[in-house]
């Protein structure tokens, strides 16, 4: 883990409330995996203090890039970075997916921009089938930057699938028949509730990538705990995940 001065490279809105913020940094791009994550700090100044994290989306070469909706102060400020501005980027944190184990096809799933983390492990996958799902509320929601055969669902039916991801997992499940299949995923905590109630009860492979708030980032301050399956235990997301084997922990 280390703090390096990060410059940005391009802020790219891909989508109505979507931002790519792409940065160079070797030695970022040389140590992380994916579903990893960063901690940045936004801004030059003390406010907002905490640093805030976000999934690696990518590494193509020496850039690194996160995918981003702007909704609080900490996202608003990165949406408005320009190129040559600088950012303090803490990385690598947490654990990051297992994914050269085995099985034929990698389903990644993610809920809005719980999608962000998949881009950079589709350019990792090797010899793998990859199959995408994502959703969202509308159309406005999804997107399939660096994405690789995508299904979408929305809740209003405007793209896709009408309904949500662990549906149309469920409706797209006869495809998965004659191959052995691990799922990746990322997003809200309901959506991964009810991801891992259908895993843990089908028997299929499944990471999950949660989420919380989080202060530190590496394990210091117990500000992120979550439930382990075990009794008596608990993990925290920063160190010990953000991502675990779906029957690892409660949600
Ligand atoms: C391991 C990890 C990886 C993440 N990766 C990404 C990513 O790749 N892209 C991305 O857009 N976001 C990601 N997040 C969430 C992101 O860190 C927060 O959305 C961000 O801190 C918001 O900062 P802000 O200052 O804009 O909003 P704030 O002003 O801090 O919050 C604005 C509103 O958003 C809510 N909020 C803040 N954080 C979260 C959260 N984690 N989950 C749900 N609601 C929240 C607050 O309660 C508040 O209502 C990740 C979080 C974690 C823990
Ligand atoms: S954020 Fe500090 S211990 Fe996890």
């Amino acid at each position: 883990m280390f703090t390096s001065k990060v410059p940005v490279e391009s802020v790219e809105k891909i989508q109505e409330n979507i931002f790519i913020l792409k940065a160079f940094s070797p030695q970022i791009a040389s140590a992380i995996k994916p579903g990893q994550f960063c901690n940045l700090k936004v801004s030059e100044t003390d406010f907002p203090l905490l640093r805030r994290p976000f999934s690696i989306s990518d590494v193509d070469g020496d850039y690194i890039s996160f995918m981003f909706n702007k909704h609080g102060e900490g996202t608003r400020i990165l949406s408005e970075k320009r190129n040559g501005d600088v950012i303090d980027i803490l990385a690598p944190l947490g654990n990051g997916f297992t994914y050269e184990d085995d099985y034929d096809t990698a389903v990644m799933i993610g809920g809005g921009l719980g999608a962000a983390p998949f881009p950079f492990l589709t350019r990792r996958l090797k010899n793998k089938k990859i199959v995408t799902l994502i959703g969202g509320r509308n159309e406005k929601d999804v997107t399939d930057w660096g994405l690789k055969n995508v299904f979408y669902s929305t809740d209003d039916g405007s793209i896709g699938f009408k309904g949500n991801v662990v549906e149309l997992l469920i409706s797209k499940f006869n495809d998965f028949k004659d191959s052995e299949i691990k799922i990746f995923s990322c997003g809200p905590t309901p959506m991964l509730k009810a991801l891992q109630k259908f895993t843990v009860d089908n028997n299929i492979k499944c990471e999950i990538s949660t989420e919380c708030s989080m202060a530190c980032g590496f394990g210091i301050c117990q500000g992120c705990p979550i439930d382990s399956a075990e009794k008596d235990k608990y993990y925290l997301v920063c160190k010990d995940g953000p991502v675990f084997d779906a029957e690892a922990i409660v949600l």
